[in-house]
């Protein structure tokens, strides 16, 4: 069976409450779940984290680099200049999916790049949990393609 880690960087553990304007009203639970009733749909075991350190997100990546197949991550702001959080993930060398809730590239200047893209193997943005969802279906097909 496949197994997926979806990690959610600074802040998003306030989803629900925080700009649900920008960010929508699902709190972080409700988003987790349906990611998880996705991954009963497609057979695949799916371990959640959220952190909104830096050393304990790249800490969860190395910890899990042997159990999970690929990776999933929105990495909220890190995304704009964790050049620590990206050698994680090259380091772990696991296909991983980067996620955004908002379109990224339609706000302020800081966010329209990612120090995180080129480690990935694709950038889904702006379609609130369906960026998710879609991370999760683009990285399982990549995975079943792969053996
Ligand atoms: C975000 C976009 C980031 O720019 C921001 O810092 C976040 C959330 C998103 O999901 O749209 O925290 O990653």
């Amino acid at each position: 069976m496949l197994k997926i880690l979806i990690i959610h960087g600074p802040n998003l553990n306030l989803l629900g409450e925080r700009e649900p304007d920008v960010y929508g009203r699902t709190t972080l639970e409700g988003l987790n779940q349906q990611i998880q009733s996705l991954c009963e749909e497609l057979s695949v075991q799916v371990r959640f984290f959220q952190s909104n350190h830096e050393g304990n997100l790249i800490d969860y990546i190395h910890k899990h680099r042997k159990w999970a197949d690929g990776i999933v991550i929105n990495p909220g702001a890190f995304t704009h200049y964790s050049y620590a959080l990206r050698d994680a993930i090259s380091g772990v060398a696991l296909p991983a999916v980067e996620v955004h809730l908002s379109d990224i590239q339609n706000r302020e200047e800081f966010r329209k790049i990612s120090v995180i893209k080129p480690v990935c193997i694709h950038q889904f943005s702006g379609d609130g949990i369906e960026s998710y969802l879609n991370g999760v279906r683009y990285l399982v097909q990549h995975l079943k393609s792969m053996s």
